[in-house]
């Protein structure tokens, strides 16, 4: 149905959603969306809605590969999202091979969660499609989310509806360096910042030693891990798994001093690496997972699904 509506003192021919459950849907979710139902947001604001209406981007479970560039991902589908076959799981053609695999989500979770007890708040700066994202909001009460792309915004969304964990979301669109320039996020209280930055696209393995200065996007680590140091002491970032580690060492201690330390586990899945979780702050680098203070049955539990992902 097509109807004309007044909007800013123009006519314009405005499609309205058809279905009232659909409209319900994007009517709940609004809130989750930050700042945009301030009036400069209005053509994000439509957009959205028109995702909503369309119900773009979901995968079905009666699909074949969607597109032939995406075959090899979706034969890996059930290691992103184990929910898939549910048929609520929304993914952009980008999304489906930069998603974090679900286990490497579990587990970060999981271990930011055992290393600092107590956390409420996590801010995921490149949200994605909310691989990462759905596994915080399990864990954790809120979780912010910041992504560039719209479309890549409302997947997060929608992603957290399909594991139930959409009320603990909080999503900003935006691009991170602008953001961060205008220092947002500097006065929320966040216990944990977390990224997993563009790498450069599939050719980032063909250097031997990844340089996190020139290929990681979209700026070099010292940038990135400078502005999110002033947001939170506690941060982690997923990087290559053939980051040059030398160059981690020299930009930890360039930031934070000479003595700083920063850890890094390899994240396998069954038995390839997949990336390099790595750590900043106090309480990642005195965890201790042989303690019995923390072979609690939860956290045991946790790691036990994740077992594989230590290197
Ligand atoms: C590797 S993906 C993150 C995947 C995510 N962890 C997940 O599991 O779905 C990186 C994301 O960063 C976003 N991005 C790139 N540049 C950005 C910027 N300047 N600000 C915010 N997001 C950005 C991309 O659109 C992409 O969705």
């Amino acid at each position: 149905m097509a109807k004309h509506v007044e909007y800013s003192g123009r006519l314009r021919l405005h499609k309205f959603l058809s279905e009232p459950a659909e409209l319900m849907a994007f009517k709940s979710a609004a809130p989750h969306f930050l700042h945009l139902q301030k009036k400069k947001y209005r053509k994000q604001r439509r957009t959205l809605r028109r995702y909503f209406a369309d119900d773009s981007f979901r995968y079905l479970p009666r699909d074949n590969a969607p597109k032939k560039s995406i075959a090899k991902y979706w034969s890996y589908r059930h290691d992103l999202f184990s929910l898939i076959d549910q048929g609520n799981i929304h993914l952009t053609e980008e999304l489906w091979y930069s998603v974090t695999p679900e286990r490497v989500a579990k587990f970060t979770a999981a271990f930011i969660e055992a290393c600092l007890p107590g956390a409420t708040t996590i801010l995921d700066v490149f949200c994605g499609g909310g691989g990462n994202v759905v596994h915080f909001a399990k864990v954790f009460q809120k979780v912010y989310g910041v992504e560039l792309k719209l479309e890549h915004l409302y997947c997060t969304y929608r992603n957290a509806e399909a594991y139930g964990v959409a009320d603990r979301v909080w999503l900003k669109h935006g691009d991170w360096l602008q953001l961060a320039a205008r220092g947002r996020f500097e006065r929320v209280h966040v216990d944990c910042v977390f990224a997993s930055p563009p790498w450069g696209g599939i050719d980032y393995t063909k250097t031997q030693a990844y340089d996190l200065e020139t290929q990681l996007q979209p700026a070099g680590l010292s940038q990135l891990l400078s502005s999110f140091l002033r947001i939170s002491a506690n941060v982690v970032l997923f990087l290559p798994k053939n980051s040059n580690l030398q160059q981690l060492s020299e930009i930890t201690r360039s930031l934070l001093g000479p003595e700083a330390k920063c850890k890094v586990l390899y994240a396998r899945e069954n038995g390839r690496d997949k990336g390099l979780l790595c750590f900043w702050g106090e309480a990642f680098y005195n965890f201790d997972a042989a303690s019995p203070a923390n072979s609690g049955e939860r956290l045991a539990a946790r790691l036990q699904e994740a077992h594989d992902l230590y290197g």
